[in-house]
């Protein structure tokens, strides 16, 4: 009988990767919401050779209301100078006139499912509080609401927040992180977003700066010195700049660099799309592989320093919440294996050790059958459970907008379910 008042659960004969130091094979166990070593109660479910086991992802840089396909970018042959034509295009855009015709929940629901079908449990909403408070908590996967913002540094950004400074001193107050794009461009004060931090006497470990391709290497200097974190988005850097950071200049700088999708408006459709990315931009940019183990790193742990929630979230330790993401064993190596994967490969998924979504073989972590609030899809031909109902939110979306519109993160088609 499923332990369902605690809903515990054990996973024996495991490969476990728990960070990218700490691999091993044995049993885990889901005890009241977190990662347990010793209690090996509810139900037991065999893995074996065939599945990995890895922590829950982090994805860094969301806009989760901003998920929605095609993208908008410069016109063919040309790159942006900086973010704000960008953002001038997309509000002109067809795909933003169509997308407004959706509900804000139904935009946050979308933005969800994109990051839970890329093993993903934890991201960060960059938007204003006062438009996203009361609907985080609310979704099938965490959106943390502890951080300061900005929108950006420059004198014409879209002044979200109460100014960085204040936001800066809450952050610090409330030891959360606090998140700004920065030096998205090439204009003068794109370019000396990094200094501006430093005039205003903020530049500290709090600090989370997203996308940065404009650093000098003195500007990589001074986020080292001041152990500063940078979001990395590779592949919406590359579809609106041509360019992206110096990532190889930052690792070796020690900065913590995490990886972030951005919105699909111009960022890749998952985590595990912008991680096929990232290795495909290092290498063309530097002519060698991206070690798989660093990006692993970049999905887990240093978002998890970055967020300062390494606490609970970001590896697999005894103690922390059971954020858990198995995957279909493919290659030997468990990293390779995590940065070649897609949504075809995951096998199960739970946040605080609820399940989220998984294949049929873990039906009884939730009791045996299918609970209120859970449905069934097809994805890569075999059913699987799912926290809530995508198939009638697609199936919604394209009477509302009036055709059959393709989201290619939602990998499945509603009218073959
Ligand atoms: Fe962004």
């Amino acid at each position: 009988m499923p332990d369902l008042a605690t809903g515990s659960y054990t996973l024996e004969n495991a490969h476990i990767t728990s960070s990218a130091k700490k691999i091993y094979t044995g049993s885990l166990s889901v005890h009241n919401k977190r990662i347990c070593y010793y209690h090996h109660g509810g139900p037991h479910i065999n893995l074996g050779d065939d599945f990995i086991v890895y922590p829950a992802l982090i994805n860094s840089h969301d806009h989760l209301r901003g998920n929605y396909l095609p993208r908008v970018g410069p016109s063919p042959g040309s790159f942006y100078l900086n973010w704000l034509p960008w953002d001038n295009d997309l509000k002109a855009s067809d795909v933003y006139a169509e997308r407004s015709n959706l509900s804000i929940e139904t935009m946050y629901m979308l933005g969800s499912f994109k990051n839970l079908f890329s093993g993903v449990t934890t991201v960060q909403d960059h938007f204003p509080h006062a438009q996203n408070r009361n609907i985080l908590p609310e979704l099938p996967i965490r959106a943390f609401l502890g951080y300061g913002l900005a929108h950006e540094s420059s004198s014409y950004d879209l002044k979200w927040g109460d100014g960085i400074e204040l936001e800066h001193k809450r952050a610090v107050q409330n030891d959360w992180p606090f998140i700004t794009h920065l030096a998205e461009g090439f204009d003068e004060e794109s370019m000396n977003g990094v200094q501006t931090l430093m005039d205003m006497g903020i530049l500290d470990d709090y600090c989370v700066l997203v996308h940065c391709i404009a650093l000098s290497s003195v500007d990589i200097d001074l986020l080292a010195q001041a152990k500063s974190h940078v979001v990395w988005c590779p592949a919406s850097n590359m579809f609106m700049f041509n360019v992206t950071c110096k990532v190889r200049q930052l690792l070796k700088a020690g900065v913590n660099l995490s990886l972030g999708t951005d919105s699909t408006h111009t960022g890749s459709f998952n985590l595990f799309e912008e991680m096929h990315t990232a290795r495909a931009v290092y290498r063309s940019l530097y002519g060698e592989d991206l070690p798989a183990k660093t990006l692993f790193d970049m999905v887990t742990l240093n978002p998890a320093k970055a967020f300062h929630i390494e606490d609970r979230l970001g590896s697999l330790d005894s103690g922390h919440f059971a954020d858990i993401l198995i995957l279909k064993a493919k290659t030997d190596d468990v990293f390779e294996n995590i940065v070649h994967a897609s949504a075809e490969d995951i096998e199960f998924l739970s946040m605080k050790g609820k399940a989220l979504y998984g294949t049929l073989r873990f039906i009884d972590v939730l009791g045996g059958s299918l609970p209120d609030g859970y449905s069934i899809i097809n994805v890569g031909g075999t059913p699987h459970f799912i926290i809530g109902d995508p198939v009638t939110m697609y199936r919604a979306i394209r009477t509302t907008v009036g055709y059959n519109k393709i989201l290619d993160f939602l990998p499945f088609e509603p009218e073959e379910q």
